[in-house]
């Protein structure tokens, strides 16, 4: 007979006041307290939950046989976060068939061409920089990647102000978490946008408006489902979405490189030379290292018997992304920064999982993973060849609570100059 036994419990009628508290490592820190790598705990009401880690975790959580993803990810994320019936909501046929959509448009050229619009913007941004005293790193490059993104993806620039868009568009993910104000914010610039694209997206198929027919928004504009029909205008809005605002959360990231190269300064000399093989492996660092995405959500699909445990039809389970980024069977000194360990990294889809695991097309694991390296090897080379600068004096703490966690002032720079 297969090994059974009860999981251990995290006590409690409902921890969510913990697994907010303990942020990214509310999960780690009951896995040591148990010394095992699934638990059960009760968060979000009251709402029983299995939390698992790891890369056999990882494995199973990606099987579509076993896991579902609609109904799994709370409300107040998709009213932020997500938006409602977009690709994260989807399964089976239905996703496979959306999620083509948005893998068809990760080309080996058009991640070039990202990379190429983030470049060009950074160098216009460069000479603004030189002539200001204090530059905060990460309001600054959102609005890059918002003019980068919005450009890529073929969304009309002459009709937002930048300023004002890359903010919500920031909004739109620093909120899926919050309550209150914050929340409120994030809700509000995910409305206010989507009413705009549904419009604009009804005006592109009525000829009204014209866009160029080899970009995203027209694709997605044109995009039929397993039916044959087009998607409705709320829903290509949100898919809109789903490539504007994930582009602007990697100001998160180019920020925490920047933060890397401070704290690990020995790393600058490496990445002097222009090595693209050295670069693309302080990127992986830098995405394992530093939390972005606590969790990914799903829900047992049927009842089946998986690593000692029965999972009953409809259980809401969490994968731990930051702690299998760090967990220790996996990683040699998962604390430690050091972008050499990839050189010996077999590329497994369930260990490095900052951006989900497993398949692209036919599982959820992000659409936009190629993309965020792309523009973080790019960035990164700029900041390292391209620029010099001095770091301000400030608060450069990290919460391990926040989502996403920046560094509390944004990392301010001093006497930026073009390196020519
Ligand atoms: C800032 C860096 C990013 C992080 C940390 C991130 C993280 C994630 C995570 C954790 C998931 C869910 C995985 C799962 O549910 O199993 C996801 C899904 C997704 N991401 Fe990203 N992402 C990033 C950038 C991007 C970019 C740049 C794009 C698009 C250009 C993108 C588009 C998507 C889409 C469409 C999904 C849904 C995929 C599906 O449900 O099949 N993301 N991302």
């Amino acid at each position: 007979m297969a090994f059974r036994e009860e999981l251990p419990y995290d006590e409690g009628l409902d921890n969510t006041l913990a697994f907010f508290n303990e942020g990214y490592l509310y999960i780690t820190n009951r896995r040591k307290r148990f010394n095992r790598d699934m638990f059960k705990t009760r968060i979000l009401g009251g709402k029983q939950v299995i939390c698992m880690a790891g890369k056999e975790a990882a494995e199973a959580f990606y099987d579509n046989d076993k896991f579902k993803r609609h109904g799994a990810a709370p409300n107040k994320v998709l009213n932020t976060l997500f938006g409602q019936d977009g690709v994260q909501t989807l399964d089976g046929e239905e996703h496979a068939h959306r999620k083509s959509l948005f893998m068809n448009f990760m080309t080996k050229e058009s991640l070039e061409e990202i990379g190429d619009l983030v470049e060009d913007e950074w160098m216009k941004s460069l000479n603004e920089w030189a002539k200001q005293n204090n530059i905060v790193l990460y309001e600054e490059v959102k609005q890059i990647l918002t003019i980068a993104i919005s450009k890529w993806v073929g969304v009309p620039l002459d009709e937002v102000d930048i300023e004002s868009f890359s903010k919500e568009l920031g909004n739109m993910y620093e909120s899926a978490e919050k309550i209150g104000m914050k929340h409120f914010k994030g809700k509000h610039a995910r409305n206010k946008n989507e009413k705009w694209l549904e419009k604009l997206i009804g005006k592109i198929r009525s000829g009204e408006v014209t866009v160029d027919e080899e970009r995203p928004f027209y694709k997605i504009a044109f995009h039929k489902d397993l039916e044959g029909e087009l998607l409705a205008t709320h829903t290509a809005a949100v898919e809109v979405l789903n490539l504007l605002r994930p582009t602007v959360a990697i100001s998160v990231y180019i920020v925490l490189s920047a933060l890397a190269l401070h704290e690990f300064p020995k790393e600058v000399d490496e990445l002097r030379n222009g090595d693209k093989t050295y670069n693309k492996m302080f990127v992986q660092e830098v995405r394992r290292y530093y939390p972005f995405f606590p969790v990914a959500p799903a829900i047992v699909k049927n009842d089946f018997f998986w690593g000692g445990h029965d999972f009953k039809k409809g259980t809401l389970v969490l994968l731990d992304l930051y702690g299998t980024n760090h967990h220790p069977e996996l990683w040699e000194n998962p604390n430690d920064f050091s972008p050499e360990r990839f050189t010996s990294w077999d590329k497994s889809p369930f260990d490095l999982i900052p951006q989900g695991g497993g398949d692209y097309l036919t599982g959820h694991r992000c659409a936009g993973e190629w993309l965020t390296i792309a523009v973080m090897q790019r960035a990164l080379d700029l900041l390292v060849n391209k620029m010099s600068y001095d770091v301000a004096e400030q608060d450069l703490s990290l919460s391990m609570k926040e989502m996403p966690s920046v560094p509390k002032s944004g990392f301010i720079i001093q006497n930026v100059q073009k390196v020519e």
